[in-house]
């Protein structure tokens, strides 16, 4: 019988034969010379051992031996010595355009944790709705939560919207931690901040009444980078952000900012002459350098979406995701030592329908384009999808535009690239579609994988 393993271990010997494994039969012992998330695996007939030095390398040693289980309580022999190829494998939930419930969340992140990725990045603020609760900013939950109608566009007229708790989100990172996937939760400004405007207008640049939109796009409505206020409150939350999400990186958004309103405002035109900047555009530079700043003041490290690196201005220590990066500036920078995360549009992002983007794309993503030199290569991190949720409105069919293509990237992040292959995943992937299912996760059917 053919084993099903996904991602693919990076070095595995197949011994003929099953055996039995019952609870408190598995060794475990700590190897310090194995690589933080590795682990090997050994089960013959007279040995069960697992081997790893970090705890995370005995998740995904067990997470393997889980997969490797058959009905009736037996595993193979094998010998697997395992670890991954990329340190960052990551998926990042919308929960603004459209919420999930926490329950919902809970099953994705234990799919996304049996294929060994370790990155929840939780995108909980955009212009259609505020989703973490805010004591310092009470408006965030009371107004910003909340918009007139669910759906894009063309809305059904129901009132739609809420929050997750202080409580709900210590539980959710715990929850996360315990599968070794760590939380990088994501405050996107100075753009995508309708919902925060309309919380607190004197935000803006214009300080006009904004809805918390219905229809999906990018909005000339933006934070102000003249006013000090603006990045008081912004510090604001991001302590408060702080206090729940321990992890080591924060997001800080930077995508999609237009500039007509900066260019207008006479209190971000004077921030443009007193910094000396040469025009809008580096004005975004300046704040995005300013809340970094603030951030690694905290022993923190933020991440920007790739326009970020447009000002040409970016401190090195900002890990830039390259999701569409017009410029092409995402590959120098990480040459010259900047570190990158894969998140193109062609590839990995997941609310592309499977016509647009086949799993066999999101399978053949290179992370390692030869626009990169050696140097480059060492400066990406890994890879991570998102689920954009615009049209996306239910978790079933959040489930379906991400399984099996979150599977494909997890082992694109993992596997040596020279160890993958496609026709075997597709046989491997749909041998989880139960266990999945179990979890209240409905993968794709196999006939729409790559639409002809
Ligand atoms: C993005 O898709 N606006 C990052
Ligand atoms: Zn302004």
């Amino acid at each position: 019988m053919k084993l099903n393993l996904i991602p693919k271990p990076n070095k595995l010997e197949e011994l003929g034969g099953v055996r039995n494994l019952n609870d408190g039969e598995l060794t475990l012992r700590r190897d310090e010379t194995i690589p933080a998330e590795g682990y090997r695996l050994m089960l013959t007939a007279d040995v069960a051992l697992l081997e790893f030095s970090t705890d995370a390398g005995a998740f995904y040693g067990k997470q393997t031996l889980r997969q490797l289980r058959r009905e009736d309580g037996t595993v193979p022999l094998v010998k697997i010595e395992d670890a991954p190829e990329f340190a960052w494998r990551g998926f990042m939930i919308d929960s603004s355009r459209h919420i999930q419930t926490l329950d919902e969340i809970k099953a994705f992140i234990e799919a996304a944790a049996s294929f060994k990725c370790n990155v929840f990045h939780w995108h909980f603020c955009d212009d259609p709705g505020w989703r973490m609760e805010s004591e310092r900013y009470p408006l965030l939950n009371s107004v910003g939560s909340w918009r007139d109608g669910w759906g894009f566009n063309n809305p059904n007229p129901e009132r739609y919207g809420g929050y997750f708790t202080k409580a709900q989100i210590r539980d959710l990172v715990q929850f996360c931690a315990d599968r070794f996937i760590t939380v990088v939760p994501e405050f996107d400004i100075p753009g995508h901040s309708s919902a925060v405007i309309k919380s607190y207008p004197w935000l803006s640049c214009t300080e006009e009444e904004v809805d918390v939109t219905t229809n999906a796009g990018v909005f000339s409505n933006v934070l102000c980078a003249g006013k000090d206020e603006t990045f008081a409150f912004c510090e604001g939350v991001l302590e408060e952000i702080m206090e729940l999400f321990p992890g080591k990186y924060i997001h800080i958004g930077g995508d999609e900012v237009p500039k007509d309103h900066w260019k207008a405002c006479p209190k971000c035109q004077a921030r443009i002459k007193a910094e000396g900047l040469k025009d809008a555009e580096e004005l975004q530079g300046y704040f995005t350098k300013r809340i970094a700043a603030f951030l690694r003041s905290h022993g923190k490290t933020p991440i920007g979406w790739n326009e970020v690196l447009d000002a040409g201005m970016l401190p090195q220590d900002v890990v830039a995701a390259k999701w569409h990066d017009r410029r092409n500036l995402c590959d120098p920078f990480a040459n010259a030592g900047g570190r990158i995360i894969m998140e193109e549009t062609s590839n990995v992002y997941l609310d592309y329908d499977y016509r647009t983007t086949p799993l066999k794309k999101t399978y053949s993503y290179d992370l390692l384009p030869d626009s990169l030199t050696e140097e480059g290569k060492k400066n990406v991190l890994g890879v991570e999808a998102p689920i954009w949720t615009e049209w996306v409105e239910t978790f079933d069919r959040m489930c379906y535009m991400c399984f099996p293509r979150l599977a494909a990237m997890a082992e694109v992040g993992w596997t040596k690239r020279e160890r993958k292959d496609y026709e075997d995943f597709k046989r491997r992937i749909e041998a989880h579609r139960d266990a999945l299912a179990a979890l209240g996760v409905k993968m794709a059917p196999q006939s729409d994988w790559d639409p002809a």
